[in-house]
């Protein structure tokens, strides 16, 4: 499942958290890469040990934490702390997988890449290129956000980012272990997740919108039999 949730940031706090990127140093993104994916990378990154990284990285958890929209979709178990990359020039990240584990940096936790987020904060007239191209089972989805949104995605899929042939492409990216590791299974329980919040908010003022989250549930009923089922 792929998954675009809009204004995670509002448009003063995606301003407020460029300017402080803008003033940073910037290192060589090759830096944190491994050893195959070196030469697919060209972008900055901020140091992930600066103050800076760490106050803008748990900001951004915070906020996270209070969006019952993510909560739901992902439903993190532990989150690898954000970082925050910039292209320009003509950077860019060839085709790769991200790696299966990483290591939170001066600690022994070691997080399974369940899911990849991408939060854009750059506005997407003031850059060329830097589409993030994900290949899956969904098909090819071409993703450029409008800034303080944030994709999620399966970290099993392919994926790039294309050259930034104008402006800078400046956004926070991170990877979740979520408390349900299979993909299906989790979406299952979103879609469930969402109709009963459809419900909930309806009840029965709308009818017609009551009707949309019954087939729904009617549809994770057929999903859920999908997968548990045997016929011979
Ligand atoms: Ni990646």
């Amino acid at each position: 499942m792929l998954l675009h949730l809009k204004q995670i940031l509002s448009p003063v706090q995606v301003r407020e958290i460029r300017t402080a990127l803008q003033a940073s140093d910037w290192q060589d993104g090759k830096l944190t890469a491994g050893h195959a994916a070196r030469q697919q990378k060209s972008n900055l990154q901020l140091d992930e040990r600066s103050p800076l990284a760490v106050e803008l990285g748990n900001a951004l958890l915070q906020i996270l934490g209070g969006r019952e929209d993510f909560m739901a979709a992902a439903l993190p178990a532990k989150i690898y702390p954000p970082m925050f990359n910039c292209y320009c020039d003509g950077g860019e990240f060839g085709y790769h997988i991200d790696n299966a584990i990483r290591q939170v940096p001066g600690t022994p936790v070691k997080i399974r890449t369940d899911l990849s987020m991408t939060l854009f904060l750059s506005k997407p007239q003031d850059y060329e290129g830097g589409e993030l191209v994900i290949e899956d089972t969904f098909g090819t989805q071409c993703i450029k956000l409008a800034a303080g949104d944030m994709v999620l995605y399966p970290s099993s899929s392919l994926h790039r980012v294309t050259p930034v042939t104008k402006g800078q492409r400046i956004s926070a990216f991170f990877w979740l272990q979520s408390l349900v590791r299979d993909n299906e299974q989790r979406r299952t329980l979103y879609q469930l997740d969402q109709s009963i919040q459809g419900l909930r908010r309806n009840r029965i003022e709308d009818a017609q919108a009551d009707a949309e989250h019954i087939e729904r549930l009617i549809g994770v009923y057929h999903n859920l039999l999908r997968q548990w089922s045997q016929t011979n």
